[in-house]
């Protein structure tokens, strides 16, 4: 007979302070206009608490190749090695340049899954994304028009077109599908980067958004699945080759261009955590907000697939006392 298995540890009840430490160092550097020194700190600081959450961890999705980001590398071994084995994707700072601009939506986020259950995007920088909540996840499909899915979204939520509102990256390459989204009367919101961030508002209940569209990085596809997971909704991937040199490699590798991946392709089975701490202030988060020079304080979301549960946590961090036991790197 087979039994249910009961509650265990929670992995992203540790992770969360990996992600609290990443945006509390990176948040020391926002504005600052350097979105490579920004990234290094919120590495840094995530890494030091890394160190301390016992498991088996690979890194699937991480800073980029050995020879380019010595930390957090895709490859590198993390954890102790006692069990649990895991795939672990990294982003200690999604929004590089919205951190060094002081603009909204940069977060630090980290996900885990079991060993293997997670897509390794190989050569494929890009990937086509469609996002949306839990009623409209059967109309996500990106062989489609944009402008024919959003009469779909307003048809079963028995809304205007005008009342449907999508989020993209602000790119040239999305220049074609706004102007038609725009002919057709539907709302636009742009962003200048951040798509983790945005497919996560697209998902939510009461979003002021109700679909992502576009071509963002394939890391951040994958991070986004795994908080989806958890957060319910929808979301379809497709790999998109910059050039021929990148579309031969992948196929050379024996990827599927054709393919849509959903959330459980990009992340399979069900047991996968995921936690995001805020850095500067955005919809789904409130970034590090300072009280003198003795506290700050962050708020983070903390989930599991399994259990479905979602928390959102607030933490106020004592400054002088964080920046004792992080050896200087954050607080
Ligand atoms: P970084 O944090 O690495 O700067 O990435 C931010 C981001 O905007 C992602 O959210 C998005 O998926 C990707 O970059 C888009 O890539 P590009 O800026 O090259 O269009």
């Amino acid at each position: 007979m087979s039994q249910t298995p009961g509650p265990d540890r929670n992995l992203a009840m540790e992770l969360v302070r990996t992600t609290e430490a990443a945006a509390l160092a990176a948040a020391r550097m926002v504005g600052r206009g350097d979105k490579i020194g920004a990234d290094q700190a919120a590495v840094d600081a995530m890494r030091l608490v890394l160190g301390t959450v016992s498991m088996d961890g690979t890194v699937v999705i991480g800073e980029g190749e050995k020879d380019e980001a010595p930390m957090l590398y895709n490859g590198e071994r993390i954890g102790d090695g006692a069990p649990p084995e895991v795939d672990i994707a990294v982003d200690p700072l999604e929004g590089t340049t919205l951190a060094a601009k002081g603009m909204p939506s940069a977060l630090a986020v980290i996900a885990l899954s079991e060993r293997g259950t997670m897509f390794n995007p190989g050569p494929i920088v890009y990937m086509e994304k469609l996002a949306g909540a839990e009623d409209i996840a059967d109309l996500l499909d990106l062989e489609r028009p944009l402008t024919k899915t959003i009469e779909l979204v307003a048809e079963r939520r028995g809304v205007e077109i005008n009342d449907v509102m999508v989020v993209m990256l602000e790119r040239d390459r999305h220049e074609q599908t706004l102007k038609e989204v725009r002919e057709l009367g539907a709302r636009v919101r742009l962003i200048a980067h951040g798509d983790v961030s945005a497919a996560m508002l697209a998902v939510s209940d009461r979003s002021p958004v109700d679909l992502l569209w576009g071509i963002g990085g394939t890391p951040e596809g994958v991070i986004s699945a795994a908080a989806i997971k958890s957060l319910g909704g929808g979301m379809v991937g497709r790999l998109w080759p910059r050039d021929d040199a990148e579309r031969q490699a992948a196929i050379d590798e024996g990827y599927d261009l054709s393919r849509q991946l959903t959330q459980d392709d990009l992340v399979r089975g069900d047991d996968c955590f995921f936690a995001a701490t805020g850095v500067t202030d955005g919809d789904m988060l409130q970034g590090v907000r300072y009280h003198g020079a003795k506290s700050a304080t962050t708020e983070s979301l903390v989930m599991r697939s399994r259990s479905g549960t979602v928390r959102r946590i607030s933490a106020r961090h004592d400054r002088s006392k964080l920046r004792s036991l992080g050896s200087g790197r954050y607080g």
